[in-house]
């Protein structure tokens, strides 16, 4: 059987970290879906359709994943895609607790959709979407931290105002 894996979230946008998690994931599994959450009481910076596309051009050359935009309950979406495992990435301690509660409420909604953990390349650990979004806008290089599309994307936001 082959083993599906969600890696959800609202990758707004997507960073050289989360890239580095998705290729571990696609080392374990036979397929990984990168599932983008709207997440709308977040206010994005890029709009859904914005992040789908800078996603699919961020992953484009990395066998085995796709990306999709999904709707509603996380476990609800990975149960329609037949997807055993949900992935996410952990950077620091601080993460964890967040972590924790989702996965341990995603166990609960539905005990056979598996939750891992997989850390980045250290060099990442510090990159975060927002942290990339503040650097951008006060006129900072994140050449390092994302990929060239999103570091275009992000100027011509800026550029719009
Ligand atoms: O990248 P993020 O913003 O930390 O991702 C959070 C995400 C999208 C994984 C989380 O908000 C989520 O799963 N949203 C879908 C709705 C849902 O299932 N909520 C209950 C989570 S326990």
């Amino acid at each position: 059987m082959k083993t599906v894996a969600i890696y959800p979230g609202s990758f707004d946008p997507i960073t050289n970290g989360h890239l580095d998690v998705l290729r571990r994931a696609t080392s374990m599994f036979d397929h990984v879906i990168v599932g983008i959450a709207p997440n709308a009481e977040k206010h994005p910076l890029f709009t859904t359709p914005e992040r789908l596309a800078l996603t699919r051009a961020a992953i484009k050359g990395i066998r085995r994943a796709s990306v999709e935009e999904f709707d509603g309950l996380l476990v609800d979406y990975a149960q329609r895609k037949k997807a055993q495992v949900l992935v996410r990435g952990l950077r620091a301690v601080s993460d964890f607790e967040y972590e924790f509660q989702m996965a341990l409420m995603n166990r609960k909604l539905a005990a056979r959709v598996e939750t891992i953990f997989l850390m980045p390349k250290d060099e990442y650990t510090f990159i975060s979407s927002r942290l990339v979004k503040e650097v951008a806008m006060l006129g900072g290089n994140v050449s390092d931290f994302v990929p060239v599309v999103v570091q275009k994307a992000l100027k011509a936001k800026i550029a719009a105002g």
